[in-house]
C-alpha cells in the first residue's frame, strides 16, 4: 500500500466525510431516543467505511518541521499570561512539544479507562447484538489510537508524563467501580474537549503535519465514540436505577475536576526551563485559559444540562474546576 502525504490523507478523509450522510449526524445529539441497536448499526457501518491504521497512512519518518508547533499556541496553558510575553518564540515552541506530548498521554491514560469501562459495560450483553459488537469495534479503535499516541510521544523526545499517582489511584477505583451512567459522563468528559481543541488543530498550517494528520485521524474515529456514550448515556438518564443516576450527578463535578488537574502535567514547565509554581499560578489565574476550557466543554455542558446531569452540587463542581462560567 502507497502511503499518502499528509494533504492526501486530508482530502481523503474530508471527501469520505462529506460523502457520509452519516457523519454530520454523528455529533448531532438532539432528537428521541433511539434505539440501542439501530444506533450502533449506524457506527457499525461508518466505521467500515472511515477506519485508519496511523502506521501505514501517516508518515512517521518525515523529520519534525522547524519552526512548526506542536499544538496550536493559543490552546496552550501558558498563552497570554504575563510568562508567555517573556519567552522566546523558540521556548513556546518548546511549551507546545512537551505540553503536546502531556496531552498525550493523559489521552492514553483516558483511553485505558475508557476500554475497561466498555469492557464491563458489555461483558453482560449478548456478544452477537451490534451494541457489543461496536463496543468492541470503539475498543480496537483506541488500541490504535493508544499506539499512535505513544509513538508520537517517542518521536517528540520528551519525558512521558501523566497523571500524578493520586490521580491515577482515584481513577483505578473509578474504572473499576463506576456505574454505567458515571462510565459514560466520564468517557464523554474525557473525548469531548480534547476533540474540540483536535478540530481545531488539524486544519491548523502552522501545526507539525504529523501530529495534523493525528488529530485529523482523531477526529473523524472520536465522532463515532461521543455518539455511542451519548446516546447510551441519554438512554441510562432515563432506565438506570435512581442511585446511580444521583451517583453521575454527584461524580462528574469530581471528573470535572480531575480532567482539568490532570490535562496537563506541570512537568513541562520545569523541563522547559520555567519555575513550576509560578507557571502553575499563571495558568490558574488566566482568563484566557479558562476560556478556552469553558469553549472546549460547551457542548458537553450544553448536553449534560438536557439530559439531567449537570445540577446541584455536581455544577457547582465544574464551576470550580474552570469548566462552566
Ligand atoms: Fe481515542
Ligand atoms: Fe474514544
Amino acid at each position: 500500500m502507497t502511503r499518502p502525504t499528509t494533504a492526501a490523507l486530508a482530502d481523503l478523509i474530508d471527501t469520505e466525510a462529506r460523502n457520509d450522510p452519516d457523519f454530520d449526524a454523528l455529533r448531532d445529539s438532539l432528537g428521541a431516543l433511539k434505539s440501542r441497536e439501530e444506533v450502533a448499526e449506524r457506527l457499525l457501518a461508518s466505521s467500515a467505511k472511515h477506519s485508519y491504521d496511523p502506521d501505514k497512512v501517516l508518515d512517521w519518518d518525515a523529520p519534525w518541521e522547524e519552526g512548526k508547533w506542536f499544538w496550536p499556541p493559543e490552546l496552550l496553558s501558558l498563552y497570554d499570561t504575563p510568562l508567555w510575553y517573556q519567552m522566546s518564540e523558540e521556548q513556546r515552541i518548546e511549551l507546545s512539544r512537551h505540553e503536546a506530548a502531556a496531552i498525550g498521554a493523559v489521552g492514553i491514560w483516558f483511553e485505558l479507562i475508557l476500554m475497561q469501562l466498555l469492557v464491563r459495560h458489555i461483558y453482560d450483553k449478548p456478544s452477537t447484538s451490534a451494541h457489543v459488537r461496536y463496543a468492541l469495534t470503539e475498543i480496537a479503535d483506541e488500541c490504535r489510537h493508544s499506539m499512535m499516541f505513544a509513538r508520537a510521544i517517542e518521536k517528540s523526545e520528551t519525558p512521558v508524563y501523566g497523571p500524578n499517582r493520586l490521580h491515577h489511584n482515584v481513577s483505578r477505583f473509578f474504572k473499576t467501580f463506576s456505574t454505567t451512567p458515571g462510565s459514560f459522563t466520564g468517557t464523554l468528559l474525557g473525548e469531548e474537549v480534547l476533540d474540540w481543541m483536535q478540530r481545531l488543530s488539524f486544519p491548523d498550517e502552522r501545526v507539525q503535519p504529523l501530529i495534523r494528520g493525528i488529530h485529523r485521524i482523531h477526529v473523524v474515529e472520536e465522532a463515532r465514540h461521543v455518539r455511542y456514550a451519548r446516546e447510551e448515556l441519554r438512554r441510562q438518564m432515563k432506565v438506570a436505577p435512581r442511585w446511580e443516576r444521583q451517583m453521575a450527578r454527584m461524580s462528574c463535578g469530581g471528573m470535572a475536576r480531575t480532567f482539568s488537574e490532570v490535562l496537563v502535567d506541570p512537568r513541562v514547565y520545569t523541563n522547559i526551563g520555567l519555575d513550576r509554581a509560578e507557571a502553575v499560578a499563571q495558568v490558574k489565574a488566566s482568563a484566557h485559559r479558562r476560556a478556552v476550557l469553558q469553549e472546549g466543554a460547551k457542548r458537553l455542558t450544553t448536553f449534560l444540562e438536557e439530559i439531567g446531569v449537570l445540577n446541584g452540587l455536581g455544577r457547582r463542581m465544574w464551576r470550580s474546576a474552570g469548566l462552566l462560567a
